[in-house]
């Protein structure tokens, strides 16, 4: 019979692009739908973008844009992102809908009424200039404990330390500068302790895996406590009903947002919302999540749902975080990779490949080495699976009029290929694809192997042995293409070429128990290529020039809008020295999507720059023009040569970056005052 099964992953913040680090995430929960569809099973994946909470409203202003424009730019490219990976949602959808206040509402309301929420007073850090409470990660100052400078409100990245906000010394708003003061407000609280002999029983029965089961022991023991779900004005999220000025905490409606999204699927499909979703449902409901956000998933979200008469989660399967080279992705090093620089270099197939070649079932961290990136992909992809096609396909297609024969050569080979088929689709339900990856590579040796011993490209020197030479090609095809169906989860763009290749499509697990036999193929086409060095090289490159140019003058908003930060003496300024610049010339830099190189004349004397400034010019744009520079920045090395200065320029950055210009008269080296 065939499953129900409701899928979701983790839903991004709609403040920041997509990196391979949340890939990681996406990447696995598509593989495990597409493999259900495939098994016949009727699954829904819908996600969706986490567009609520301070960081996006701040962000929002310091673009100078409306939290709406700036979660439709996110949500926009987000989207492309993952539809480039071909991740497939069934939903996409955002936290900003009238389905997740409705449900957020209808949840925090039946939590009420049961008696589930409470209210209190509680102090807490506020900007006065700003008329805001902040967040601990919006406060900075001296670490109580070893006095490092700048750190944030709760923990000391010198020492470790942790502590509150009240006990940094010094302590600054990030937003506007001024040192906060306390103030009180009253919260709304869920009385997550209502919930422990559940939530206890619940972790205890096969809903997540051993090692989180054991983690939620620990926090059992500890105790639960109620959790802050308000938040004051100014806020970017839904009102609490029945206040003036009371948010919910963005991670409220987050997890709310994936029956928001389903919701808005189930509309526009015909689809029961609630046979999905009530107590006693039948469908499976599994949530993809990264460790980090296991209390969330683990302990409130199963409360709230029983807490508001829903059912509870069928499993919650977290994952481990996402190494580069063995170290944490980090910008300096270049690590630190957006899957849209990825997508500019790279086959997304590779990565997915990859991944599911790592990916066990455990919350251990996983490592993306380039080399062994590089060497997988060429090795297994390429030399062992596409080549097993390749070689065969030659045959068929010049010598049998692309036709394959009636009979396989070795029916009981093909038999034993798709006998492995159960043990591979048990390996993707446990989500242990990297134990069903290597079951279908060890198949892939053996049919190399099959077609090695037979010498086909002997017996084709002689006509008596032709047929032999078909019948032996038509059974690795046939081979090569129950390869192709089990792997299709992972590559289903390759998988879909091969299908195309042998003009018959794999739907279902089990459409290859039967062989392809006297039937055409079509002209075989390379269906990979070698991953190259030089484009894993470049990649990194790339990622580390999205730091240079973010090292240029920082693109803010318009000046009301952004916060203005500590003030300066005027020898401060006069130590910076501002000149009018000639930009005689101006170019593209290989292999540099941000930046343009210019030759500036300070009267006599010429500078070489780089700037972060291709977003918004064309070089003919910038030939002949004045400007102004900073002509004593030390000079600093760039992987392109020596940047001797900085031009200045305004705006929030992409499109809208404005050089400036001086007023007519102005000479090249005269200095600004
Ligand atoms: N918005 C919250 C989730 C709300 S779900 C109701 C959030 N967003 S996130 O953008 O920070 O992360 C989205 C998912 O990506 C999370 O599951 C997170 O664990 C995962 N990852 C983010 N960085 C990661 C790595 N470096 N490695 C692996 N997964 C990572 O959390
Ligand atoms: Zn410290």
């Amino acid at each position: 019979m065939s499953r129900k099964i409701l899928v979701t992953s983790a839903l991004p913040y709609a403040n920041g692009p997509i990196h391979l680090g949340h890939l990681v995430e996406y990447i696995q929960t598509d593989i495990w739908v597409r493999f259900q569809k495939q098994r016949g099973n009727r699954c829904i994946y819908v996600c969706a973008d986490d567009a609520h909470g301070t960081p996006i409203m701040l962000k929002a202003r310091q673009e100078g844009i409306s939290p709406e424009e700036l979660i439709e730019r996110i949500g926009r490219e987000h989207r492309e992102d993952f539809a480039d990976f071909l991740i497939e949602f069934d939903n996409y959808y955002s936290t900003h809908s009238d389905e997740n206040r409705y449900y957020a509402e209808l949840i925090y309301t039946r939590l009420k009424e049961a008696g589930h929420i409470t209210s209190r007073t509680i102090k807490q850090a506020y900007d006065p200039v700003e008329n805001m409470f902040l967040p601990d990660r919006y406060i900075k100052g001296e670490c109580p404990r070893c006095g490092a400078a700048d750190q944030y409100g709760d923990s000391c990245e010198a020492c470790g330390a942790t502590y509150t906000p009240a006990e940094l010394k010094n302590a600054v708003s990030v937003v506007s500068g001024a040192a906060p003061i306390e103030r009180e407000s009253e919260h709304y609280f869920f009385r997550l302790q209502d919930f422990e002999s559940l939530l206890r029983n619940w972790a205890g029965s096969g809903h997540v895996q051993t090692e989180v089961a054991n983690k939620l022991n620990e926090w059992f023991e500890e105790g639960l406590r109620e959790w802050d779900i308000s938040r004051d004005a100014p806020y970017f999220g839904f009102r609490i009903p029945n206040t003036e000025n009371k948010y919910f905490y963005v991670w409220l409606d987050a997890p709310i947002g994936y029956m928001a999204s389903f919701r808005n699927w189930c509309d526009r499909h015909g689809v029961d919302f609630d046979e999905y979703w009530k107590p006693d449902s039948d469908a499976e409901l599994y949530h993809f999540i990264g460790k980090d956000i296991i209390y969330f998933h683990a302990l409130f979200w199963p409360a709230m749902l029983h807490g508001a008469g829903f059912r509870m989660p069928t499993k919650v399967c977290a994952h481990g975080f996402l190494t580069v080279n063995g170290q944490k992705m980090s910008k300096s090093r270049g690590t630190f990779i957006m899957g849209r620089t990825f997508l500019r270099h790279l086959n997304p197939e590779y990565l997915r490949y990859y991944l599911a070649a790592k990916l066990g079932s455990s919350v251990h961290d996983l490592d993306l080495s380039l080399d062994d990136f590089i060497h997988r992909v060429n090795s297994d992809l390429v030399g062992k699976l596409v080549n097993i096609a390749s070689r065969s396909a030659s045959f068929i297609n010049k010598r049998f009029d692309g036709r394959l024969a009636d009979t396989l050569e070795e029916p009981a080979v093909y038999r034993e290929f798709t006998s492995r088929g159960e043990a591979i689709a048990e390996a993707y339900e446990n989500r242990e694809f990297s134990r069903a990856i290597r079951e279908i590579m060890q198949l892939a040796d053996q049919a190399n192997q099959y077609f090695d011993e037979r010498k086909p490209w002997v017996l084709a020197k002689d006509e008596t042995t032709l047929p032999q030479v078909q019948a032996i090609c038509t059974q690795t095809l046939n081979l090569f293409r129950v390869l192709m169906a089990y792997l299709k989860p992972v590559v289903p763009r390759i998988a879909a070429a091969a299908e195309v290749f042998l003009q018959v499509e794999n739907r279902h697990w089990d459409d290859v128990k039967q062989p392809l036999l006297g039937r055409p193929i079509g002209k075989f086409k390379p269906l990979a290529t070698r991953v190259e060095r030089d484009a894993v090289d470049a990649m990194l490159e790339e990622s580390k020039e999205t730091l240079a140019a973010a090292g240029q003058p920082a693109p803010s908003g318009p000046l009301a809008e952004d916060p203005i930060g500590e003030q300066i003496e005027i020898d401060d300024f006069t130590r910076v020295d501002l000149r009018i610049a000639r930009i005689t010339d101006a170019a593209y830099v290989d292999g540099a999507d941000k930046l343009l190189q210019l030759t500036l004349d300070l009267g006599g004397e010429q500078r070489n720059v780089f700037a972060g400034l291709r977003s918004a010019y064309e070089p003919e744009q910038l030939k002949g023009r004045l400007t102004v520079m900073v002509a004593n920045l030390k000079p600093r090395k760039m992987r392109f040569g020596l940047s001797e200065g900085m031009v200045l320029a305004a705006g929030p950055g992409g499109k809208e970056l404005f050089v400036l210009e001086p007023d007519a008269g102005a000479q090249p080296g005269m200095r600004v005052k």
